[in-house]
């Protein structure tokens, strides 16, 4: 007797870093994959046994026809560029790619009647909120093109969910790390400036040395505080979401993070112990347009998707981080 035969995810930016991660679970869950990724900043690799589809978000007559193909009823969507710097130099390459092509992606899952999304957005919507603590009430005032697109894209999603289309959840990420413990896949980016990725090619020699950027912050130590979350779990947060929203979920958003924070000196410090030996490092002034300390409210992410993180463990981290930076040529 024939199996009925499930309906596939689409997952667009699935060969990127974060997206891969998700992939995986996702297939290791028995989940039909489909792949949407132009390859700009992601790999053929990363996708392992999902079907990929090369191409851009962008692309109307190409979205249209994938989701029809594959018969797509959920999309998660990653693609996009996400590197802050980039965003302040080039605003109008972020809301094209981040902000026209999501909106390009949410008329054709309109059209084809998917019924539920799942969006990558970021503590970048916060800006700089008092106390450098955010919850999804405090007020999002991003301050960069990118967070900016992101916050954007959010306000599709509402919009269109408000008019009958699908249901989403909304995750704002903090600042993911890490790479799969298996070593299957990890973060292969170029040009890197995430400071964990950062610190792990400076240990291996990979660059001379790692720029403490601002030493004078009010902070214990003055440099900044950042809630890092390990890629796994916040895979896992994607899936949780995905059941939630089968399950008839309502439309969420959603922080992603731990709810505490660690210094830039404090993951050097565990990036060495992972190394066995001192990451070579200069101080330098303050980065334009970092807030001193970031950290999540993730109360409402535990309570609505019943999430319950498994690597809440810098030394964890840093271990894969590390792990894969090893496997990754010079
Ligand atoms: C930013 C965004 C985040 C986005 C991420 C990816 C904000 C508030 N956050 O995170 O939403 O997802 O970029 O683009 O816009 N640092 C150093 N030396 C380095 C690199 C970083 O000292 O070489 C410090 C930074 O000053 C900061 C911390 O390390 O205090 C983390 O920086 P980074 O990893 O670049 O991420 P964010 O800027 O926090």
């Amino acid at each position: 007797m024939n199996q009925p035969q499930t309906r596939a995810i689409l997952v667009t930016g699935g060969a990127g870093y974060i997206g891969s991660h998700v992939v995986l679970q996702l297939i290791e869950a028995g989940e039909r994959v489909v792949v949407l990724d132009d390859l700009s900043t992601g790999f053929r690799d990363a996708v392992g046994g999902a079907t990929l589809v090369v191409g851009n978000v962008g692309d109307p007559a190409l979205v249209a026809n994938v989701l029809r193909e594959h018969d797509v009823d959920t999309v998660m969507h990653f693609a996009a560029r996400t590197i802050v710097p980039e965003s302040v130099a080039d605003p109008l390459r972020y809301y094209g790619n981040n902000t026209c092509a999501t909106r390009n992606l949410l008329a054709c899952c309109r059209d084809a009647g998917v019924a539920r999304i799942v969006f990558s957005s970021t503590a970048a919507v916060y800006g700089t909120p008092t106390g450098g603590v955010a919850g999804e009430d405090t007020p999002t005032a991003p301050i960069n093109p990118y967070g900016s697109s992101k916050l954007m894209s959010e306000w599709m999603l509402r919009d269109l969910a408000a008019a009958g289309g699908p249901r989403y959840v909304v995750l704002r990420y903090f600042n993911v790390a890490g790479c799969d413990p298996e070593g299957r896949i990890g973060q292969s980016t170029k040009n890197a400036t995430l400071l964990i990725k950062v610190a792990c090619e400076a240990a291996l020699g990979k660059r001379p040395r790692l720029s403490i950027f601002g030493t004078d912050y009010p902070t214990p130590d003055g440099t900044g505080i950042r809630d890092y979350i390990h890629v796994v779990d916040l895979a896992r947060a994607h899936l949780d979401a995905l059941r939630y929203l089968r399950e008839g979920g309502a439309s969420a958003t959603l922080n992603c993070g731990y709810g505490h924070g660690y210094s830039v000196r404090e993951v050097l410090a565990a990036v060495a112990r992972a190394h066995g030996a001192p990451v070579p490092f200069v101080e330098e002034p303050r980065r334009a347009g970092d807030p001193p300390s970031l950290i999540a409210v993730s109360d409402r992410i535990r309570a609505t998707l019943g999430w319950q993180p498994r690597h809440d463990d810098l030394d964890f981290i840093a271990h894969t981080a590390l792990a894969w930076e090893k496997k990754l040529p010079a």
